[in-house]
């Protein structure tokens, strides 16, 4: 028996559900929320579509944790978008208060899960529900690096007019600012992305990545990107649900790799079923060597803001 957990049933969660649902590679995918009612009548209204589909995996939905019981995979989705007027704190506090709760609830009945964290601001509450899981660092893992990559390879798609599926392109750091693109691992079929496009070109498309969120959030007005961010964490949960080892950009935990110690950070690891089993040191340049290091001690910086915060 196969299950996954998705927690939240916002857009980003009932979107991981539909998705790993359609791929039929679980028996059980549980999905669950504060609000009564929400996940159950989405649930009712995915199940109804699997003849259509012609997939068998069951939708429950809930507003009980002892249903997530015996989880392999749980995403942690649950949280509150930015408002109007709240400060990154104030948002911190808030969804360090859910993350825990949440993080607790799911470990009291699934003990041996591994733990997707997709909730903003990433690196924080992926830290934070490692801490508060117990679990060993490995086993719990955030989502940040393939949204990066993939939202790069549509840029370079479109830019360069190539099919988006000989694009390979690798972002490692975190998310925003801190974001490592490295065009020595990007290539446009086969060809180094340098030979297709200019210095100025790649920065531009950079910087579009860079801020790729925001451009969504700022078209849609309400609420922000699930789509791509869905896709993303769901390839996460297959690769450990069928222990597959594949490599993948993984906000994962740093033993030393780059020099790096003691710290969430999106790097190339290997995902199956004892969750990040391993990461990869690619060769990097020294300029992008340095800015990995950068973004790692932006990170433990933010991480520290947790210990100002009452949750
Ligand atoms: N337990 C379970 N669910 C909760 C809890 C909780 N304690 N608190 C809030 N939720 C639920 C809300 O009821 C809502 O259904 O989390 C869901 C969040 O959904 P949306 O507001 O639609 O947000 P979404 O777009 O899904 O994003 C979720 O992912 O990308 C990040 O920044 C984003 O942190 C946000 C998260």
């Amino acid at each position: 028996m196969s299950k996954v957990t998705v927690v939240g049933a916002g857009k980003y969660g009932s979107t991981t559900v539909q998705r790993l649902a359609e791929w039929d590679i679980a028996d059980e995918v549980v999905m669950t929320d504060i609000v009564e009612g929400l996940p159950q009548g989405l649930a009712l209204d995915m199940n109804q579509s699997r003849p259509v589909l012609r997939y068998r995996t069951l939708v429950t939905g809930t507003n009980d944790y002892a249903d997530t019981a015996g989880s392999d995979v749980v995403v942690i989705t649950a949280g509150l978008p930015r408002k109007p007027g709240m400060s990154r704190m104030d948002l911190l506090e808030v969804n360090a208060k859910i993350v825990k709760d949440v993080t607790q609830k799911i470990m009291e009945h699934s003990p041996d899960a591994t733990l997707v964290v997709v909730t903003n601001p990433l690196d924080q509450m992926t830290t934070l529900a490692a801490e508060v899981s117990g679990l060993p660092k490995a086993k719990v893992m955030g989502q940040a690096g393939i949204l990066d990559s993939n939202r790069f390879v549509h840029f370079i798609s479109e830019a360069t007019g190539e099919d988006i599926l000989s694009i390979e392109a690798v972002t490692l750091g975190s998310h925003g600012e801190t974001m490592v693109p490295v065009p020595s691992l990007c290539n446009v079929g086969g060809r180094p992305l340098a030979d297709v496009l200019d210095a100025a070109k790649i920065d531009e498309l950079v910087d579009r990545t860079r801020k790729g969120g925001a451009e969504i959030v700022g078209l849609l007005k309400t609420g922000s990107a699930y789509y791509a961010p869905s896709a993303a964490a769901a390839a996460m949960v297959r690769a450990v649900l069928t222990d597959s080892n594949e490599e993948m950009p993984v906000c994962a935990w740093m033993t030393g790799q780059y020099g790096i110690n003691d710290v969430y950070l999106g790097v190339i690891g290997t995902l199956g079923a004892g969750g990040v089993t391993a990461v990869k040191e690619v060769e990097l340049t020294d300029g992008e060597t340095a800015a990995l290091r950068e973004a790692a001690v932006a990170v433990k910086a933010k991480v520290a803001d947790l210990e100002e915060i009452d949750y």
